[in-house]
């Protein structure tokens, strides 16, 4: 063995000791796929399986497998969610759902704004803010995504983009209620592309909104709001990921659809 391979098994221990203590929030969305034999097979692979105290575990499937979650995962540390829903107690919104039909079936979490709903639904600020609302009225945790596209990456003033969609998510909720909010940072070129964003840029990204939180919010809500990372993450890049400062853990679409990449994401952010 020479230095460098010794360096290299050093270096991945001391990652490994860290990853046993960080606690990490981990969501899978699982957007528009899988059939219902699939979920079940999923679920049955996943739900034997430890994944240990510290972190949380989430996954978003289409609204009509949630009953399967319910019967499924019951005993289990794995929570859910919803994609999607309106933000509205009932009535009539054709082919939407509501957050008491989600809690109905046990989620615990929504994902609130994602680039998806923003670009092909027109979903805007003013809509995703009343929903951001509308999950802490009904006690989901609102996953509030943001992020930048190609254009205005290369124009520079991402970060205000990314700091205007916080501040018009949030604005309709109270500063004692912050402390239920998950933000997570989905740059729209690194979605679905295979393309990641670099450890360097995420971690720039995320410390640039975490300290915009400090400053608009108080150093002690600020610090505390979990900051995910979404886009192309994958068991081959999580660990480096995990390793850039602010992040509190991760968004996963296409690696989360898979039960042996996304207990193998979940096995790395265990330290194992
Ligand atoms: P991918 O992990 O497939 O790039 O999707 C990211 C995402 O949009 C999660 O919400």
């Amino acid at each position: 063995m020479d230095r460098m391979d010794l360096e290299r098994i050093i270096r991945q221990e001391i990652i490994n000791s860290l990853f046993q203590t960080q606690e990490f929030l981990v969501v899978g969305n699982w957007k528009m796929n899988k059939t219902k034999q699939e979920v079940i097979e999923f679920l049955n692979k996943i739900s034997g399986y430890d994944f240990g105290q510290k972190n949380t575990v989430v996954v978003a499937p289409p609204n009509p497998y949630l009953y399967l979650f319910e019967e499924k995962l019951r005993y289990t540390k794995v929570l859910y969610g919803v994609q999607n829903f309106y933000p509205e107690e009932k009535g009539a919104f054709t082919g939407e759902i509501s957050l008491a039909m989600a809690r109905d079936f046990g989620c615990k979490y929504a994902i609130v704004g994602h680039s998806e709903r923003r670009t092909i639904f027109m979903e805007c600020d003013e809509f995703t803010s009343r929903k951001v609302e509308f999950c802490i009225k009904n006690s989901i945790k609102p996953i509030l995504c943001i992020g930048e596209n190609l254009k205005q990456r290369k124009e520079e003033d991402y970060k205000q983009f990314l700091v205007n969609q916080i501040k018009e998510g949030l604005s309709l909720i109270g500063e004692n209620e912050l402390s239920n909010i998950i933000i997570a940072y989905e740059p729209i070129w690194a979605i679905g592309t295979g393309e990641t964003a670099t450890p360097e840029q995420v971690e720039e990204t995320h410390m640039f909104i975490r300290k915009f939180l400090i400053d608009h919010f108080g150093s002690e809500i600020g610090k505390e709001i979990p900051l995910l990372y979404g886009g192309s993450v994958k068991p081959s890049n999580v660990k480096e990921l995990a390793l850039a400062e602010s992040v509190s853990g991760f968004l996963i679409g296409g690696a989360s659809l898979n039960a042996q990449s996304f207990i193998e994401i979940n096995d790395i952010l265990n330290g194992k």
